[in-house]
């Protein structure tokens, strides 16, 4: 608390560019994997040492796995996921073409489940969804993120804007003053980063388990003592959009290993 503290008050005295709208650091992008400690970069490498290729397997039998009324699995309509879903998860959260509504890969992917395989659909954060979600973004691992924000996605992204900017909580801090103004800098023993979203679903050594953009978004939601609203909230799709235009050329690292 104190170092949060410290750190709103430094805040309080410098009002340098990061409080406008609009400043990226385009040109020194960082990915989080930059800020992670040598031991934690290797894990994330590995692919035997990292945890998340649990999930990666996981998703692999789903896609094959016959489901709901249908009686179809995704690849009986979308064949090799190494093919099909290659690049998919490079330009999410994307606005579909029928409904007009945002939708993050998650949705997506819970879309298909219930509206072609016919099938309940899984619950958010659980083990099916994020081994799907693990196994479609890993098909574009090491592909730059390139979400598109024109036309129709244009008012989400002036909306994920918004809310990246807008200060809340007890200290009144926006997602700006940790990760634009701060990264480099120490908050509790960790190294804050620019938060970028291109590890997600990321295996976290804080969850013990491997977890989505929107729980971390939430935990940082929550560290300042915002308000935090339920999974697949349109507005946590708007900020995901904003996220993925600001890591535009980042690397998919999916699946990531954070502390
Ligand atoms: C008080 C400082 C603080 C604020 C405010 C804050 N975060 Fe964070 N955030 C952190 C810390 C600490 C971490 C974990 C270390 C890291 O990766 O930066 C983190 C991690 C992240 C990550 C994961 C990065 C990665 O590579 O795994 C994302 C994405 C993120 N934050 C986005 C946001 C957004 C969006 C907001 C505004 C809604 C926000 N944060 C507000 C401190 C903050
Ligand atoms: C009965 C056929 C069918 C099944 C089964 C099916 N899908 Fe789909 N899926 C589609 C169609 C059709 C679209 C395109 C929808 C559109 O553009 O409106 C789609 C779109 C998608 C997309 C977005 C692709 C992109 O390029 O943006 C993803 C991701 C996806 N499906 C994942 C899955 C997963 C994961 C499963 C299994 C859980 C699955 N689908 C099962 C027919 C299916």
């Amino acid at each position: 608390m104190k170092a949060l503290l410290l750190l709103a008050a430094g805040m309080l005295v410098a009002a340098p560019a990061w409080t406008q709208n609009r400043v990226i650091p385009q040109a020194g992008l960082k990915s989080g994997f930059e800020f992670l400690s040598p031991d934690l970069k290797k894990m994330q490498l590995d692919d035997f040492a990292n945890p998340g290729t649990l999930w990666v397997d996981r998703g692999e039998k789903l896609w094959r796995a016959e489901a709901g009324a249908a009686k179809k699995s995704c690849a009986d309509c979308h064949g090799d996921a190494r093919a099909s879903m290659k690049g998919v998860a490079a330009r999410y959260p994307q606005v579909d073409r029928h409904s007009g509504d945002l939708m993050t890969l998650e949705a997506r992917i819970l879309q298909s489940r219930v509206e072609r395989q016919k099938a309940v659909p899984f619950a958010r954060e659980s083990e099916d969804l994020l081994a799907l979600s693990a196994y479609v973004a890993y098909q574009s691992r090491g592909m730059a993120m390139e979400a598109d924000i024109e036309g129709a996605a244009r008012k989400h992204f002036d909306a994920g804007e918004a809310m990246f900017f807008r200060r809340r909580g007890q200290l009144n801090l926006n997602c700006a003053h940790c990760h634009d103004a701060n990264w480099g800098r120490t908050l509790y023993a960790e190294r804050i980063s620019q938060g970028q979203p291109n590890a997600y679903p990321a295996y976290r050594l804080e969850w013990q388990t491997l977890g989505s953009l929107e729980r971390r978004l939430r935990a940082c939601l929550s560290g300042v003592r915002a308000e935090i609203l339920p999974f697949g909230s349109p507005e946590y799709a708007d900020l995901a959009l904003y996220l993925s235009w600001r890591a535009k050329g980042l690397p998919i690292e999916t699946p990531g290993v954070r502390r």
